[in-house]
């Protein structure tokens, strides 16, 4: 599946889809991947998920994982369910080094693109209250607050606001 703002890759190059904006390759994740974001989840995260928890996400038949690959080296992902009629999104990080390039973007922008060619009516996440440049680039993207969960994250009882980018149908 081609998608907006990507080029199908050329014979020989890795699989999955180049974005020329950023240089990122986009690609599915192997089990041999996990070490590399689990090294992103923890740099990222107060409360990283563990690899146990990782495992289990993938396991179940919904679950969806795109990398980011810049050269050999993971720099992001985003983990989504794709739903009947809705996607709902569960994770997205960008290694910090490799921050403001555009690179979380092109993996929400490929979620879109997916939920688009899938028929989604919308597409649905909870962020903390209290992380801004997530909600920015959320908002940059056409997604809108939908309302408060209270003391939503267990680990520390933080509020999440609930965001959606729904589709015309
Ligand atoms: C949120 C996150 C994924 C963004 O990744 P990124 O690759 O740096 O984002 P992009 O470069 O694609 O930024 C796209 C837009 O988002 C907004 N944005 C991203 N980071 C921002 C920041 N620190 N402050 C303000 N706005 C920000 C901007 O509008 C930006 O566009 P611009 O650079 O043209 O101004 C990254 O900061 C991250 O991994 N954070 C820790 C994990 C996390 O919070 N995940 C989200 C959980 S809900």
């Amino acid at each position: 599946m081609e998608r907006s703002g990507e080029k199908p890759l050329e014979d020989g190059e890795p699989r999955g889809f180049l974005v020329p904006e950023c240089g990122v390759h986009l690609r599915q994740m192997n089990p041999s991947d996990l070490d590399e974001i689990m090294t992103i989840e923890r740099a990222s995260f107060s409360y990283p998920w563990s690899a146990r928890f990782f495992l289990q996400e993938l396991r179940v038949p919904c679950a969806r994982y795109l990398l980011a690959v810049l050269g050999e080296r993971i720099v992001g992902y985003i983990i989504y369910w794709l739903l009947l009629s809705e996607v709902d999104i569960h994770n997205l990080a960008v290694h910090p080094a490799y921050r403001r390039r555009g690179i979380g973007r092109s993996l929400l922008q490929a979620v879109i693109d997916e939920a688009r060619d899938h028929r989604s009516s919308r597409i649905t996440l909870e962020v903390r209250k209290s992380n801004e440049a997530a909600q920015r680039l959320y908002q940059s993207l056409g997604f809108a607050a939908r309302g408060v969960r209270k003391g939503y994250y267990s680990d520390d009882g933080e509020d999440a606001l609930a965001m959606a980018l729904e589709f015309d149908s």
